[in-house]
């Protein structure tokens, strides 16, 4: 049986794509059967961090109304074996989507894939309510600001009250010139503010921007750092 794990934070822009999309891949590259998700409806983003946008002809929005079959929505990602993305809407949210289609439809993927990511939107109602029933995990990113961790809190929160009982965090784009410094909420601020496992950290860096802004994701840099960190990040998330 598969697991469906929710990639979310507290606050837009702190990275959710970056690390579905690398974590994604960091899973894949171990063997696994990969479907990433993208829930961000009306603000998708995985096809541009893939370098897929001219590939998506169909999406949820096509599947949930009976335009098309999930599989024909379904997309294999072809610079990493195993990986498949299925994208949502671009301009506009699914009509009428609710908690009971998306549980219902995780249970199908399940049998289909060991992993499921999903690339969340940023919510604290009904529309994470939508994404997160049924999901087995969550990673929550957060970035060094004191409005990010607290509003990472209140997602977690809100996350334990859906029945999401495996929580974990990330923290991104560190910039080790605060490090010592309480300007910024450090590590130790962070882990007891969150009080739920921290599966990695991954610095400030060019590289990953260039990365996502090229559609070739840092994760497939054959032997580097960031291939390395993702996959740490990969293991842990599939540990817990
Ligand atoms: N570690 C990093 N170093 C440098 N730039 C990064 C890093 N992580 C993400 N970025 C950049 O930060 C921006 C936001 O990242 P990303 O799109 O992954 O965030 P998001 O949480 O998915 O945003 P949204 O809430 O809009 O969906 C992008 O421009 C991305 O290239
Ligand atoms: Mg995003």
């Amino acid at each position: 049986m598969g697991k469906v794990v929710l990639v979310c934070s507290g606050k837009g822009g702190v990275g959710k794509t970056t690390f579905a999309v690398n974590t994604s891949i960091a899973a894949a590259g171990r063997g696994l059967k990969v479907l990433l998700m993208d829930l961000n409806m009306g603000r998708r983003n995985i096809d541009i961090y893939l370098g897929m946008e001219d590939r998506i002809l169909f999406d949820l929005g096509d599947v949930m109304s009976g335009l098309c079959t999930l599989d024909r929505a379904i997309i294999d990602y072809d610079l990493c074996p195993g990986l498949s993305i299925i994208a949502c809407p671009q301009y506009r949210e699914i009509d009428g989507i609710g908690p009971g289609h998306l549980r219902a439809l995780y249970e199908r993927l399940r049998d289909l894939y060991d992993l499921i990511v999903v690339d969340c939107p940023v919510s604290l109602g009904g529309i994470l309510r939508t994404v997160a029933n049924g999901a087995d995990a969550a990673l929550i990113i957060t970035i060094q600001d004191y409005s990010s961790v607290r509003n990472a809190d209140a997602l977690n929160e809100k996350l334990e009250s859906i029945g999401v009982s495996k929580r974990c965090y990330a923290i991104n784009r560190m910039d080790k010139q605060y490090s010592g410094s309480d300007s910024i909420p450090g590590l130790s601020f962070i882990t007891k503010a969150l009080q739920i496992p921290l599966v990695g950290i991954v610095s400030e860096e060019p590289a990953i921007h260039l990365a996502n802004n090229c559609g070739c994701p840092v994760a497939l840099e054959s032997g580097s750092d960031m291939q390395q960190r993702f996959a740490q990040i990969a293991t842990r998330i599939l540990q817990q």
